[in-house]
């Protein structure tokens, strides 16, 4: 293992005020989205959706990552260049998603194990070969009566320690990604109860599998009131929360923390960590940056819609929407300028 490659690509990702772009939707979830808008379910409006993506003027400038999907990575652009190779031309690094979904857990109703690891180490070998350097896990907790166990947190936190180690000894960088979700109607105190115990087994497990802590990145949810909440806690709320619970629960060895939106509108995502980034600056032992899917990109599809003259106004959708996290990375950025821009037709 080169420890030190992986540190640097690690620290690539959250340098400046760059963040990371998930863009590695499973083809049943892009499928979902897409037949919502009407949009052909095939390879070939997904590859047009992802170039759309990968094209966008001056991407590279607030974006420093970009998570592809199997299908993708295996796909060329419209003008004929693999996925990857476009990426890496417009500085973004090629990362992949890895995991193979999240499956019911036996013995325990309603709850989720993310599956992926057998024959693990072999793929992780052909997407280096096909200039991937980083890649992603995700596991799923759910908040509900009784849940999330013991057993749930434990099997996820292994696995995903499992997957970070099999990362790193095939040279790329481990995002991990332990995901508490927002479905429900629990407080904020309650979200920021399970995230902190799904984070202290998450870092166990990572330690006791001998993960480099310097060589990866959590990639986790930030701390929110349940979505049908009756209380849904200020901005400045969510940001101390969130912190608060990073603070105790993450090791100052790790280079960064990149949030998932997880559902939340883009504007909110911004706001938020833009609002942690503002209240705690100078005091933080690790970036806090963004790995958002749905928060980049939802806008720019709802203009997309598979109609390809409708490709320069979603790009600059979601090139206006990554500038915003760049943005939220240094404080500065502004709901109120935010909303103006969203509201200027052609913009
Ligand atoms: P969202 O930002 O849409 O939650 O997606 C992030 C992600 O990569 C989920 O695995």
């Amino acid at each position: 293992m080169n420890k030190q490659r992986l540190i640097d690509c690690a620290q690539t990702l959250v340098a400046g005020d760059r963040g990371v772009l998930a863009m590695d939707e499973s083809t049943g979830t892009c499928n979902k989205r897409f037949a919502k808008l009407g949009i052909p379910q095939t390879p070939d409006a997904r590859r047009a959706y992802r170039d759309m993506i990968v094209t966008t003027p001056r991407l590279g400038e607030s974006i420093s990552g970009a998570i592809l999907y199997d299908e993708t990575i295996r796909q060329q652009t419209l003008a004929g260049i693999p996925f990857a190779q476009a990426l890496e031309a417009a500085g973004i690094v090629p990362g992949i998603k890895v995991d193979a979904g999240a499956k019911a857990l036996a013995a325990h109703p309603g709850e989720l194990v993310t599956e992926g690891l057998d024959g693990l180490r072999e793929r992780l070998a052909e997407y280096a070969s096909m200039g991937a350097r980083f890649a992603k896990w995700r596991a799923v907790i759910t908040i509900g009566a009784g849940i999330p166990s013991r057993g749930c947190t434990l099997a996820n936190a292994h696995a995903l320690a499992r997957y970070a180690g099999l990362c790193q000894e095939a040279g790329l960088v481990p995002i991990v990604e332990p995901e508490v979700l927002m479905d429900g109607d629990h407080d904020l105190a309650r979200c920021a109860d399970v995230t902190a115990k799904t984070l202290h087994a998450v870092f166990c497990a990572l330690n006791e599998q001998r993960v480099l802590l310097e060589g990866m990145l959590l990639k986790p949810n930030m701390v929110l009131p349940g979505l049908t909440a009756a209380e849904q806690g200020s901005v400045d709320q969510v940001a101390d929360a969130t912190v608060h619970c990073f603070l105790r629960n993450v090791p100052a060895a790790v280079p960064g923390i990149v949030f998932l939106s997880g559902g939340q509108s883009a504007e909110l995502a911004s706001a938020r960590l833009n609002t942690m980034n503002l209240r705690f600056a100078g005091r933080l032992p690790w970036a806090l940056a963004f790995s958002f899917a749905r928060a980049i990109q939802q806008p720019a599809l709802d203009i997309w819609r598979g109609v390809a003259t409708n490709v320069p106004a979603a790009q600059q959708a979601l090139g206006h929407r990554a500038d915003c996290n760049r943005l939220a990375r240094r404080g500065r950025y502004d709901p109120n300028t935010d909303a103006a821009v969203v509201a200027v037709p052609g913009h």
